[in-house]
């Protein structure tokens, strides 16, 4: 099947496509200029900014990082007080989810000085020559693929809440200001398993505090329904007509500005940098999955392919397309009931009709795109997502749930209270490798180690439902796993 991958990436080159692609599971910016050339170039602009350029007041300065250590209980900090710059610099990355950028070219660097390879600046976090380091879309929307590096891919590490609570003691101790995200967060809980972020409700929240035109406006603290979502990956972005969990926003550069919605930001700000997310938008939508770097079994995926033409391709769609124009043709965007589809229904109740009555008449909505369509104000449910590239962005379902394919395939199996062990994937099962345990081990001294378990009995993170796999039999349900790793 993979060859049908690289039969189209042929085809695209000698038609002069060249996407930022991640070629045989190794992100490569390319930088060939082809007859499409414009829009290749304006979606390197848009990685660029992304990593260069911040779109918020910063988060914290260099020396706050440095000294972030001393906030990790006795043992760690023992170890980081006897260690180089680089192995705390390391171990500090690790803690709260951070990555290195990952090496590319550097033909298209938008003022050609920065250094992509630089190991003290994080995918997940522009950090400017005066040492400020401001989030960025990569802190929830670029992570690791077992291991490796992936911008696009789900940060399923990010430690958030770690973070900003350990930020906020290491400013006290130097005795300097608190931002935003540490005041906020004594309000508005950030993210209580990694990976996971109540990143929805920080939109609902700062929306709530604008008219229709983004202008600042005098109003009433609403009361909010928290909960985690696991961010879905970039690399489908291409094939979506509408966005979220629920479908219910048009594809358009203006709503992927919302992110921005902090009250520094004013309405004049956002009009004066769409050109940049027009650029974002590009670079979003020039992404394409990675492949599976391990060994397939093509006959039994070939089983699974049928398989999941007759039971699963109805909602999800169908892959391995010639071209772009196709795969997006195949893509049905299908919305599932939200007691047919039973999985967490948190989400879809946190989003009220009235909360997208009111995007619908903003500004992130009225992106005038070519396609010109409505925002749906009242989803039934989940819309199905494309499952491109599935076996990198574990763990399943919008909450973060579900570790594996395999569990995935088996709803009775699901595990209750799960732990990411290590950074390799779990080749038998496709998937994070887990532990699993009777429940969180509450005696623990270290609150972030705690946020390492995913409990599935608290609140918004059932991992119940999407029971569509029982109808196959067991050899099946092995064959559609199989099938599931060429996508
Ligand atoms: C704090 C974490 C966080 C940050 C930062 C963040 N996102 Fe997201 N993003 C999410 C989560 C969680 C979702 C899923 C929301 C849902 O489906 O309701 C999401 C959804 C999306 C989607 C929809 C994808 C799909 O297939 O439905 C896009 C596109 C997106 N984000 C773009 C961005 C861009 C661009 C930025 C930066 C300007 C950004 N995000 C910053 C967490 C984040
Ligand atoms: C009736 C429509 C429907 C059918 C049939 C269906 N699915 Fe799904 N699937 C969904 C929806 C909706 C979701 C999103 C659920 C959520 O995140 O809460 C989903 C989620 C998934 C996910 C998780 C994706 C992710 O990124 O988290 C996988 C994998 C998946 N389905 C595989 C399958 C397979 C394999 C089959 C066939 C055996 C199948 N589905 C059949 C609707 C369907």
């Amino acid at each position: 099947m993979r060859h049908f991958r690289s039969f189209a990436l042929v085809l695209a080159t000698v038609a002069g496509f060249h996407h930022p692609n991640l070629i045989a599971g190794s992100p490569v910016l390319r930088t060939q200029r082809g007859a499409d050339s414009g829009k290749h170039d304006h979606a390197n602009i848009g990685f660029e900014l992304l990593i260069n350029k911040a779109f918020l007041p910063s988060d914290f300065d260099q020396e706050v990082f440095d000294n972030l250590w001393q906030s990790w209980p006795a043992s760690l900090r023992e170890r980081a007080a006897k260690a180089s710059v680089g192995e705390r610099r390391a171990m500090a990355f690790e803690r709260y989810g951070l990555t290195p950028r990952p090496q590319q070219d550097r033909g298209n660097i938008v003022d050609g000085k920065r250094d992509l390879a630089d190991p003290g600046k994080p995918l997940q976090y522009v950090v400017d020559d005066h040492g400020n380091w401001t989030m960025n879309c990569f802190s929830c929307h670029g992570g690791t693929v077992y291991g490796r590096p992936v911008p696009g891919a789900p940060n399923n590490r990010y430690a958030l809440q770690t973070l900003t609570e350990e930020v906020r003691s290491t400013k006290f101790r130097l005795g300097k200001s608190l931002g935003r995200m540490e005041l906020g967060s004594l309000v508005i809980p950030l993210g209580t398993t990694n990976g996971t972020t109540n990143a929805v409700v920080f939109g609902i929240g700062l929306m709530n505090y604008r008219d229709d035109q983004l202008n600042l406006v005098d109003r009433p603290p609403a009361s909010f329904t928290h909960h985690d979502m696991d961010a879905p990956p970039w690399w489908h972005f291409y094939r979506r007509p509408y966005i979220y969990i629920d479908g219910f926003a048009p594809k358009g550069h203006r709503g992927l500005m919302q992110f921005m919605l902090v009250p520094e930001n004013n309405a004049s700000f956002f009009a004066d940098h769409e050109d940049d997310f027009q650029k974002v938008y590009a670079y979003l939508s020039s992404l394409r999955s990675p492949s599976y770097p391990g060994h397939i079994d093509q006959s039994l995926a070939r089983r699974g392919a049928k398989l999941f033409e007759s039971n699963c391709a109805e909602c999800h769609g169908t892959y391995h397309h010639r071209t772009d124009a196709e795969s997006i043709a195949a893509y049905p965007n299908q919305l599932v009931p939200i007691e047919d589809i039973g999985t967490d229904p948190v989400r879809h109740r946190a989003l009220t009709v009235a909360g997208r009555e009111h995007y619908a008449r903003s500004w992130f909505a009225q992106s005038g795109g070519p396609e010109r369509r409505e925002t749906i104000t009242d989803p039934a449910g989940y819309v199905a997502p494309p499952l491109d590239g599935v076996w990198a962005s574990a763990p399943y379902f919008h909450n973060g749930s579900v570790p594996t394919l395999w569990h995935l395939l088996h709803p009775q199996e699901r595990p209750t209270v799960w732990r990411r062990v290590n950074d390799s994937m779990d080749e038998s099962k496709v998937g994070l490798t887990v532990e699993t345990v009777p429940r969180v081990p509450l005696e623990k001294p270290d609150v972030a180690l705690r946020r390492s378990y995913f409990d599935t009995r608290r609140f918004g993170k059932s991992a119940s439902g999407h029971d569509y796999p029982n109808q196959l039999n067991e050899s099946e349900k092995r064959a559609v796993l199989e099938y599931l790793k060429t996508l």
